[in-house]
């Protein structure tokens, strides 16, 4: 494969081959590959301390050398097209370009305008309110961790879900893998435009009881506009992820998060920072994960 852009491109095998992969780099199961030749740019088009670091971590395990673009100090200020700016780094040497950006499906626009490029791979690390398919692969390999596997469970994702790329990766990944039962949970002025896969409802009740995976999606107050804005402290008070909320999910329930996290607003302090929360362990796990992604890339 030459480009990863978006979660729909994998085979369910590849989806948990690579979940399996990124768990055995984080037991020291498996050596880490060393791939001597390859270089990463790092091109970040927005905000970013998760998705960035960790693939610069990530790809410091695997022997890859990286260079963050730094978009305000670069000649695209001069007017350089991002494609130039792409084949001109790889005139440099670099073959690897994660690209964080606020259109959606740039990457893939970036993708079809280098297909002469033979060395060039494009992962996509976020693309406007569309795909973040790294997200949704270290989102499945951390329940996989805990759970063992997605058989019998009852998974809900609540919030923002109409601005939320994670979630329409998460729901690409999950009927893909089959997932017997998927909630989507929002007011309807946030119900996702492309749904494609699960129940939607207004209901936080109906979407947490019994859950045994609570994902909690960033309220992205960057993004929203008059048609989609609503007052904040009611969305906390019908559909925060709180102690009272999360006690009608399963005792051993999982909350994730995929950050940064609004305290306060989608989810309480005493829930982010208590046992059943995984938000951390989801920010480790994305180092193997995005080892697991580029060696595949790479392999
Ligand atoms: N989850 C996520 O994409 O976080 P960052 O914006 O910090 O990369």
């Amino acid at each position: 494969m030459k480009h990863l852009l978006e979660i729909s491109q994998l085979p369910a095998d590849t989806i948990l081959k690579l979940a399996q992969r990124a768990l055995a780099f984080k037991d020291l199961r498996a050596d880490y590959p060393r791939f001597s030749g390859a270089r990463l740019a790092n091109l970040f088009y927005e905000n970013s301390t998760r998705t960035r670091i960790s693939f610069e971590l990530a790809a410091d395990h695997l022997s890859i050398p990286v260079i963050n673009f730094v978009q305000g100090l670069s000649s695209e200020n001069k007017g350089e097209l991002i494609e130039d700016t792409v084949r001109t780094l790889a005139a440099m040497g670099i073959n690897l370009f994660v690209i964080r950006h606020s259109e959606n499906r740039m990457q893939e626009a970036l993708a079809k305008r280098l297909s002469d490029e033979e060395d060039i791979h494009i992962i996509n690390a976020g693309d406007g309110t569309h795909a973040h398919p790294s997200q949704a692969l270290l989102d499945l390999m951390t329940i996989l961790e805990v759970k063992g596997s997605l058989s019998g469970l009852k998974i809900a994702i609540v919030g923002n879900l109409r601005h939320s790329r994670v979630a329409n990766s998460l729901q690409c990944l999950f009927e893909s893998l089959g997932l017997e039962q998927l909630y989507l949970v929002a007011p309807e002025i946030w119900w996702p435009q492309n749904h494609h896969f699960g129940k939607l409802t207004t209901s936080l009740r109906e979407g947490i009881e019994d859950a045994d995976v609570v994902i909690a999606l960033r309220v992205q107050k960057e993004r929203l506009s008059e048609d989609s804005s609503l007052d904040l402290a009611t969305y906390h008070q019908n559909y925060a992820i709180s102690l009272d909320s999360l006690a009608i999910a399963k005792k051993d329930a999982m909350v994730m998060h995929p950050g940064p996290v609004n305290r306060g607003i989608e989810i309480d302090s005493a829930v982010v920072d208590g046992p059943q929360s995984f938000i951390l362990q989801q920010v480790r796990n994305g180092v193997f994960m995005r080892m697991a992604m580029i060696e595949y890339l790479l392999s």
